[in-house]
């Protein structure tokens, strides 16, 4: 069966499907993005990602592309057209098509991509799911909480993971503090046994899955405080663990070639893990107004 992609109001075959060279999303990187993780025919966490959606939007001035309830039905039926039960959908706005000039064009419509795939069914053994981190300097712009197609530090980044055989590249700003994966959000237990992961500002992305997590904490009474880690911190962590839309609760085991704690999962990403699998199920929380205090929208 050949995929299917939604493009600006038309679902097309996806080898046939296009954008305009003269996109400002293909020209400039002025377009924004979400991915939205399927699980047994259901989006996770749709709500916060489209209000980071809206977000993102706003904060480029890039005019919305439709209201939520219509988006939604659109990214239904291109997991509908291409049978996803598992996987991801993936959506893209960008300014539009204009003539190419730097400034913003006065007329053009935003231009809208959903595509979907299939991906592995959602991880059930934690220990089956853990991978490695390296370091790398961050070396990103300074509005990285808006969600915008322009990634090429973050491809730099994570093909340096490659390289080094690693899962993620952490990054580490100029001052030496953490402040997320190349697309992951970082958090950690450190040496005094404090779990944290970094405040939100202009110089990490409010992460969607962090939004949950943070939810199911407060749920639970799992205490954690937004305190980013200096890179040393980060190195004495009893355990490291990812979140992101496809890395769910993704624990660290080494970060540049030495264990972190005992070289496999710790109790807290197990604790974490657990909870968040339930919540990707299906089960009773309704995060999204509690993540409201997690600085999406
Ligand atoms: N990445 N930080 C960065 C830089 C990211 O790109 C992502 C998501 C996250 C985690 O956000 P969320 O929990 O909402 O997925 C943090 C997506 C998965 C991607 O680019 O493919």
């Amino acid at each position: 069966m050949s995929r299917i992609a939604y493009v600006n109001g038309r679902y097309v075959p996806q080898r046939d499907a296009a954008v305009n060279v003269e996109d400002r999303g293909y020209q400039f990187g002025d377009g924004v993005y979400e991915v939205i993780h399927v699980h047994d025919g259901r989006f996770v966490d749709t709500d916060l990602h489209l209000a980071r959606l809206a977000r993102s939007l706003r904060e480029l001035a890039i005019a919305r592309p439709m209201e939520d309830a219509a988006l939604l039905a659109v990214l239904r039926e291109v997991v509908r057209r291409n049978r996803i039960r598992e996987g991801i959908v993936y959506m893209q706005v960008s300014r539009g098509v204009a003539r190419r000039d730097h400034a913003f064009p006065r007329d053009a419509a935003p231009a809208l991509v959903i595509t979907a795939r299939h991906g592995a069914a959602f991880p059930r053994d934690i220990d089956a799911w853990t991978g490695t981190a390296v370091t790398v300097p961050d070396i990103r712009w300074g509005r990285v909480d808006i969600k915008t197609v322009n990634l090429l530090p973050n491809c730099l980044a994570k093909q340096k993971a490659r390289e080094a055989g690693a899962y993620e590249a952490i990054l580490i700003d100029r001052d030496g503090n953490v402040t997320e994966g190349s697309s992951t959000t970082v958090w950690a237990v450190d040496a005094e046994g404090v779990l944290r992961t970094r405040h939100l500002d202009h110089h990490i992305l409010p992460g969607c899955t962090r939004a949950a997590v943070i939810a199911l904490m407060e749920a639970a009474g799992i205490r954690f405080e937004e305190r980013g880690l200096t890179e040393a911190e980060l190195r004495a962590a009893r355990e490291i663990f990812l979140t992101s839309a496809t890395s769910y609760v993704k624990p660290m085991v080494r970060l540049d070639g030495a264990a972190v704690g005992d070289g496999t999962p710790g109790p807290v990403a197990r604790r974490l893990f657990e909870l968040f699998s339930r919540h990707a199920d299906g089960a009773a929380h309704n995060v999204s107004r509690l993540a409201s205090f997690s600085g999406i929208g």
